[in-house]
């Protein structure tokens, strides 16, 4: 099979470092373009030792020549980039037959007015959001296929959704409410989910011994959860979604503690086996065998989620690990990539690299 080629803007993040680790070693890819404005004209090894001998890409600054050179060149281009850069150059893209999966927020909230309140910004392609498919593999797998841009979901989102997927399918072919309206998640984030920027709360002097709640009053990942759980999965789902970061003193990893409390039908069921078959065939969702409960390092630079379900009388805990840097955004952005160019949906993403990390 003859490779393609792809460009990572935003290539010297935390999730653009990322692509460039899972996709120099991806059979089917050559990156031909990483763009970087703060390093333009550097090859990737001076400023990350770790991939010397593994990509020798130079970073190029994102004018409007290395974009045209970029649609030209490539299939596909991964947008590694805070909200508004992608919906910026994503229609001069797709017009040139290039295929864009963003890792940022611009494709992800269908609601407009949802996208303006959260992210403080008018939307400046509002008909290729329309046409956008939200990327996560295990409710959209045909749709990403033909898709022409892919929205990668939030990293606290795909744990949520995944979690709540079970419950919801479950709900959707019952004639009874399974489960009582508030729904809580608790979720905790290492602090790579920030970015690699200046920032005072990052400091490690002020986040080193520390752990803290935020985005309490709200956080822009609740109304992508909610479009989820209600609009994508959940035709018979009316239950309301409370969502409560967390920031924890560690660099990568993800852990959410979604409470459900169950009603007399839904006690009567064995959740522990619904949660096994709905995942049976998923090639990056565990489902840890009863009473195996999850860390974040079993997942550590892998692209696997992992899941436990703990029933006890009317209380539902199901507990979801990933690596918010790769099921919750490189990984998941590769396994979109595979889909949609008809790859192996494993290819580049079967081994853990555990230690080899680029992001330690
Ligand atoms: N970190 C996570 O765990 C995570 C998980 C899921 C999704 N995401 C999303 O993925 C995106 C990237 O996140 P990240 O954590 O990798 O961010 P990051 O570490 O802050 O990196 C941002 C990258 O974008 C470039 N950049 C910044 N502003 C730009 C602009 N205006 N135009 C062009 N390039 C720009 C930066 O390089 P230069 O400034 O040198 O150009 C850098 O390479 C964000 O939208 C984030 O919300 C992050």
């Amino acid at each position: 099979m003859s490779k393609i080629n792809v460009a990572i803007i935003g290539g010297t993040g935390y999730t653009g470092v990322e692509l460039i680790r899972l996709l120099s070693r991806h059979p089917h890819v050559t990156i031909s373009h990483l763009t970087s404005r703060s390093e333009k004209g550097r090859v990737v090894s001076e400023i990350f030792p770790s991939l010397l001998g593994v990509c020798d890409v130079v970073y190029s600054d994102m004018t409007d020549d290395v974009m045209d050179e970029i649609g030209k060149a490539c299939d596909v281009v991964f947008f590694a980039t805070p909200h508004g850069v992608a919906m910026s150059h994503t229609p001069r893209l797709i017009a040139q037959r290039v295929k864009v999966i963003d890792l940022g927020a611009d494709f992800r909230l269908q609601d407009l007015g949802e996208f303006g309140k959260w992210y403080g910004l008018e939307h400046t392609c509002p008909d290729v959001l329309a046409e956008a498919v939200y990327g996560l593999p295990e409710i959209h797998r045909e749709k990403i296929k033909s898709a022409k841009v892919i929205a990668n979901p939030g990293c606290y989102p795909t744990t949520a959704i995944l979690g709540l997927k079970p419950v919801i399918d479950t709900q959707n072919s019952a004639d009874k409410p399974l489960i009582l309206p508030n729904i809580i998640i608790d979720a905790k984030s290492g602090v790579s989910g920030a970015g690699r920027n200046a920032k005072m709360n990052l400091l490690f002097s002020e986040l080193s011994d520390n752990f803290s709640a935020y985005g309490v009053a709200g956080h822009r990942h609740t109304p992508e959860i909610s479009q989820g759980v209600h609009a994508f999965l959940g035709s018979k789902f009316t239950q309301k979604v409370r969502f409560v970061p967390h920031l924890v003193p560690m660099i990568r990893g993800m852990f959410s503690t979604i409470h459900l409390t169950l009603t007399d039908d839904g006690k009567a069921l064995n959740w522990q086996e619904i949660f096994e078959k709905v995942y049976q065939n998923e090639p990056f969702v565990d489902v840890l065998a009863k009473g195996v409960l999850p860390d974040t390092r079993s997942v550590r630079a892998s692209n696997r989620l992992k899941i436990a379900v703990h029933q006890d009388d009317d209380a539902l805990t199901v507990l979801v690990v990933q690596d918010n840097l790769v099921k919750g955004a490189s990984g998941q952005a590769v396994q979109n990539m595979n889909i949609l160019c008809g790859f192996d949906e494993m290819c580049g993403l079967g081994v853990d690299f555990g230690g080899c990390a680029v992001v330690p």
